[in-house]
């Protein structure tokens, strides 16, 4: 049962990627700043299981790849609301790329998200004051590998709660009380 529950987890995060309202399209990222948790929302925008790695794109600005620069360790967290599962993941981030190709295979509306002149979380007056870069751009990808994987079911007449460590390649689950 054990593999079971990470082969179905991994099963959402493949159908995360082609439906748009699937409750794993979007997590919680954590990140922290001189010893402070920053947690944010963010796109799932790539998986892969065998690796279990986790894709999201950003600006390249953004606060959250400055404390990466800092500290790669990371949280995330998926929450299905309908079926009342928790996954909380450590991870660390392995890359930080710039990618014009994959900039470029964007949306247009899209890739206005990483052309704002000035940096995300900059002062401005009005919501309406947002100017946009032509030529430039600050998209980048981050790439987030899972290290250690805990699952909570809430469901009667018993929750479920597991534990999923990798040792070497492999993934090592055990039960744990909820
Ligand atoms: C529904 C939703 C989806 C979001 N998706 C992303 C995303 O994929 N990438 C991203 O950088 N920010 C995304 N954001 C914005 C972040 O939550 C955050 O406000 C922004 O990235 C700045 O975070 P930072 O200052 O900690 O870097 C999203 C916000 C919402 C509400």
């Amino acid at each position: 049962m054990l593999n079971e529950l990470l082969e179905r987890c991994k099963g959402e995060w493949q159908l995360a990627l082609s439906q748009r309202n699937h409750p794993y399209r979007f997590f919680v990222l954590g990140t922290t700043s001189d010893s402070r948790p920053e947690l944010r929302t963010v796109v799932l925008r790539d998986y892969n299981p065998e690796s279990m790695e986790f894709t999201i794109y950003t600006d390249a600005r953004s606060s959250k790849v400055s404390s990466l620069n800092n500290n790669e360790a990371v949280e995330i967290l998926f929450y299905n609301p309908e079926k009342l599962t928790q996954v909380r993941i450590q991870a660390q981030c392995v890359l930080k790329e710039r990618d014009d190709t994959l900039f470029r295979e964007q949306a247009l509306a899209s890739q206005k998200d990483y052309t704002t002149v000035l940096a995300p979380g900059s002062r401005i007056d009005s919501v309406s004051s947002t100017s946009f870069l032509q030529e430039e751009h600050h998209f980048m990808k981050l790439v987030f590998r899972a290290t250690q994987l805990d699952y909570l079911e809430l469901r009667r007449p018993v929750h479920i709660r597991a534990l999923f460590k990798k040792v070497k390649e492999s993934w090592i689950g055990e039960f744990r009380t909820p």
